[in-house]
């Protein structure tokens, strides 16, 4: 179970897919409310983490929630030489937030959207 620094509950589970490799995800609920995300990773590629879902409640934005989970998420990845992606749609203000923040790009994903990460060292 992957332990933050956040007031969460949490909950994992794994996956089998037939003909496909086995994943876990692990879904996150801020106790206030705020926020939830999701992580997870392929079995077989455990140091390398995918964020997807990340919404603060529309009540809560623009108040840095959406900081602190990416600054506890890296602060984690860090301690634990793990590296987190996630995929945002290209030239959005999320993209350029999150340039803006030490991400960055990695790899294109469709023609929409971009890769975007965290790599520990
Ligand atoms: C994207 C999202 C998670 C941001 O959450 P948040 O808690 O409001 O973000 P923060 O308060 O930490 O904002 C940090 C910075 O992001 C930028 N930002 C946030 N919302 C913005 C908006 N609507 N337009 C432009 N810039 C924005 C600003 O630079 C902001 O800093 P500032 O408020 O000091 O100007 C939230 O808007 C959301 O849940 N959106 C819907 C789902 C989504 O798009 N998820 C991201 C998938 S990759």
């Amino acid at each position: 179970m992957i332990q933050l620094n956040l007031d969460v509950i949490t909950h994992k589970a794994s996956w089998s897919p037939s003909g496909d490799h086995a994943f876990t995800e692990q879904l996150f609920i801020l106790r206030d409310g705020s926020a939830s995300f999701v992580l997870y990773w392929y079995d077989d590629k455990p140091d390398s983490l995918v964020l997807r879902n990340l919404f603060v409640s529309t009540e809560f934005r623009r108040r840095g929630v959406a900081l602190k989970i990416l600054s506890s998420l890296t602060d984690y990845c860090k301690l634990n030489k793990k590296e987190l992606h996630f995929w945002v749609e290209k030239d959005s203000w999320i993209e350029r937030w999150y340039r803006s923040i030490g991400f960055a790009p990695n790899g294109e994903m469709d023609g929409d959207n971009i890769w975007m990460g965290y790599l520990w060292s």
